[in-house]
């Protein structure tokens, strides 16, 4: 078997997984967050070892797994959050999460010191949730850990560190640090100078399906695991969903309706420059890449408004009922700016909207505008490859969006392109598992362990019509930002 461990921000959840790729038991466990002041978001490091320890434990004790047949472990994590570690390799204060926003002081100060350059050399704009500007932070406002501090990892090498004793981090979550010059494939000498950051401080990089360690004595000693396991560097979580929605060529973009909302694209090499629109890192297929763009509120608009305006209602069938509404919902539009938004627009004031009010309309009019002004918010992310001449010819719809028929062909209608959704739709701890799977050379390459790993449902081809229909309303939709810009601030 291989064990995917898919370290989230609410909880871990581990999937064991044989050759054919079948998930043959899983387990998950949570862990608390922590939010000390507004905008602050801290977890301990030591409850995601505790509660990966647990979740594989539980997988050899309760379902069965025999240790000595956990050939490979690898990992997807959240991204960006920062793990200060001291020469001794101790934990020095809790991570600062990827959704910790007190560093718009620092981002400022990036961008002043480096400018422009900043983006031609990381492919990202400086942004509150990635980890320089968070060690920036540290630097600036707790100078006796900063002096303290050796050595800082993410979230899932922390993980992979105790489990090992190898310090490391691979290129996908390397570059979400944006600390890594994703021209050279190296850390950035040039950024770290100009910023006053020791080079000294930043980890091995190691490729996703590197091989970075056996399982040491000491951790099989504390879990239930031997020395015969092998432990693969394994990617941030959106490199790791990509590969198991099996985005792994250029002509597929992923889209992913969760709490938030991610657009993702395949991208061969690092030549393309969105200029900070869209965030662009490392892929977990060697000397590839991907770039994304979030809408910061896209299932969780749905859920506000069922969660204000009527909570008891069965979710499906409101879903249900809003198909039944006319596209467009009889003229009402809804932007879902409720928690600010990220791309295109990287704006953390701006509010969202129901425009064209009208006493005709229903509830289900509303439910429809909202499931129709997340899905606008989309089409906006899928524009800016458009005006870069990027190409693409299916979107691999999962989460949220891709449980319902009505929304994977509102999802096809409104982009104007092939919407394919998954049958065995895992999220990243599939593309884990793939990870530690190809790291064991069970397949020679993520694209082949795919073949069997992932399988791809129903089509949903554009309708043109409703093409034709929704194509006039997104131009509608697009001139909301603009209008209401000032109203929101
Ligand atoms: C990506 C981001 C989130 C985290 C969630 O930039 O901030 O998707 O990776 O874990």
């Amino acid at each position: 078997y291989v064990i995917g461990v898919d370290l989230g921000t609410s909880a871990v959840k581990v999937s064991a997984m044989n050759k054919a790729g079948e998930i043959v038991a899983q387990q998950s466990y949570d862990y608390p967050l922590s939010q000390p002041r507004p905008g602050y978001s801290e977890q301990a490091p030591q409850d995601w070892l505790y509660a990966t320890t647990i979740a594989i434990d539980r997988l050899i004790l309760r379902d069965g797994i025999a240790k000595e047949e956990i050939q490979g472990i690898s990992f997807s994590g959240q991204m960006h959050g920062l793990v200060l570690l001291d020469e001794n390799n101790q934990v020095l204060r809790p991570a600062i999460l990827w959704n910790d926003t007190r560093t718009t002081k620092q981002c400022q100060e990036i961008m002043d010191k480096v400018g422009e350059e900043f983006i031609e050399i990381t492919g990202n704009r400086p942004l509150e949730g990635f980890t320089l500007p968070k060690l920036l932070w540290v630097k600036e406002n707790e100078p006796e850990i900063w002096a303290k501090a050796k050595t800082f990892l993410l979230p899932k090498d922390y993980v992979r560190y105790c489990m090992t004793g190898k310090l490391g981090m691979d290129y996908s979550d390397a570059t979400g640090t944006v600390l890594l010059d994703i021209h050279q494939g190296t850390w950035s000498k040039a950024l770290c100078e100009a910023l006053d950051v020791p080079l000294s401080i930043c980890p091995p990089l190691v490729k996703s399906v590197d091989l970075t360690g056996n399982v040491s004595a000491g951790y099989a000693m504390f879990s239930g695991l031997t020395t015969t396991t092998k432990v693969f560097a394994g990617g941030g979580d959106n490199a790791c969903g990509a590969v198991g929605a099996g985005i792994l060529q250029p002509n597929m973009v992923m889209s992913s309706i969760g709490t938030s909302g991610v657009v993702l694209k395949y991208e061969e090499n690092a030549n393309v420059n969105y200029h900070g629109q869209l965030q662009f890192e490392c892929h977990a297929i060697p000397d590839s890449y991907y770039s994304m763009g979030v809408t910061l509120a896209a299932g969780h608009s749905l859920n506000w408004f069922k969660g204000t305006f009527d909570s008891e209602e069965d979710f499906n069938q409101m879903v249900a009922k809003a198909s039944e509404r006319p596209l467009g919902a009889n003229g009402l539009l809804f932007t879902p700016y409720v928690v600010g938004e990220r791309a295109p627009y990287a704006d953390a004031d701006i509010r969202g909207s129901f425009i064209g009010v009208d006493s005709m309309q229903n509830r289900y009019d509303f439910v429809r505008a909202v499931m129709e002004g997340i899905t606008f918010s989309f089409r906006d992310i899928l524009n800016i490859y458009e005006q870069n001449g990027r190409d693409f010819d299916t979107v691999v719809a999962i989460g949220g969006g891709a449980k319902s028929d009505f929304w994977l062909q509102m999802q096809a209608d409104i982009f104007n392109k092939k919407v394919v959704a998954l049958t065995n739709e895992q999220g990243p701890g599939l593309g884990a598992a793939m990870i530690a799977a190809v790291g064991l050379g069970w397949f020679d390459n993520l694209q082949e362990c795919a073949k069997e790993f992932v399988h791809f449902g129903k089509e949903y081809q554009p309708n043109s019509a409703n093409v034709a229909k929704y194509d006039q309303l997104y131009g509608l939709y697009h001139q909301v930002y603009d209008q209401t810009k000032e109203l929101s601030h």
